[in-house]
């Protein structure tokens, strides 16, 4: 199925995943609305998505905690695309640490971010995809939403949460045109780890050598979650670097 003449909105699409699955789906044939809070790295993918692809692309600073700013994200994409087919609830922080440590701001902030934010997205577009019939919700959850770590507690808390949303809206929608689709990146090569404060958790993760992914490869997941015919409804979709490799 080609993406050509859809609308998709990428939360988090100044670095990473986001980066890299918005312009995947320009690539495919979407319009993409832009959506962080960075907007100076917003505006250079726009420019780049214009430059080396047939497909529009918006910048909306948005922060996503802010629900008001997400509604403003879907009305503007709507404004400039004429629909919302395509929604990536991608953005998020994992501020890993240990529970002992009570960096209990940093727990409201994953909570804030990666809970909230990715119900503030669904909340945004979900009235325009049910009028439409028709519309694909993404989540980004993690292998951390299946598995906990000792340092993972709060965030993994967070990345089950989101699996549990995707899993209440697959199963609420199933009889309408919405589609919805969980996903789960192993540890991909991108700015997450660069927040973590714990220094306990900051000198460990120095020490592990680990494959990693790339972010290009979570976004060909996206993409070809997105690019089947309608009446097939990929659910989950688990991507994990190949250890030994
Ligand atoms: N990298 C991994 O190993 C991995 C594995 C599993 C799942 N994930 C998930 O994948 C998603 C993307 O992560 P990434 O690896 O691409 O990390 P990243 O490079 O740090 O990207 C995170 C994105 O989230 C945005 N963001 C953070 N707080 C925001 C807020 N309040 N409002 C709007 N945007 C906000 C950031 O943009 P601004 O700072 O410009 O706002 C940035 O674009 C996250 O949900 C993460 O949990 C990542």
């Amino acid at each position: 199925m080609t993406l050509s003449g859809k609308a998709a909105i990428v939360t988090g699409a100044s670095s990473g995943i986001g980066e890299a699955t918005a312009f995947a789906l320009a690539k495919a044939g979407a319009n993409v609305a832009l959506a962080a809070r960075r907007t100076e790295r917003l505006e250079e993918l726009k420019t780049r998505i214009e430059n080396e692809t047939n497909a529009k692309a918006i910048v909306v600073k948005t922060d996503v905690t802010d629900k008001a700013a997400v509604e403003m994200l879907a009305a503007k994409t709507k404004e400039a695309f004429g629909s919302i087919d395509i929604l990536v609830n991608n953005a998020g922080v994992m501020l890993l640490s240990h529970i002992k440590n009570d960096l209990i701001d940093e727990w409201t902030r994953m909570v804030d971010v990666n809970i909230k934010g990715v119900l503030h997205g669904i909340h945004a577009v979900l009235p325009t995809m049910l009028e439409q019939n028709t519309g694909h919700i993404i989540n980004i959850s993690s292998v951390a939403g299946h598995e906990v770590t000792r340092t993972s507690t709060v965030y993994s808390a967070t990345k089950y949460a989101v699996r549990a949303l995707s899993m209440g809206l697959e199963k609420e929608f199933s009889t309408t045109g919405l589609r919805v689709t969980n996903i789960s990146p192993g540890a991909v090569e991108s700015e997450l780890r660069e927040h973590i404060t714990d220094e306990e958790v900051r000198s460990n993760l120095g020490n592990k050598k680990r494959t990693l992914l790339h972010a290009d490869d979570i976004a060909n997941a996206i993409v070809y979650a997105v690019s089947q015919p309608e009446y097939v409804n990929v659910n989950e979709i688990i991507v994990r670097p190949k250890l030994n490799y």
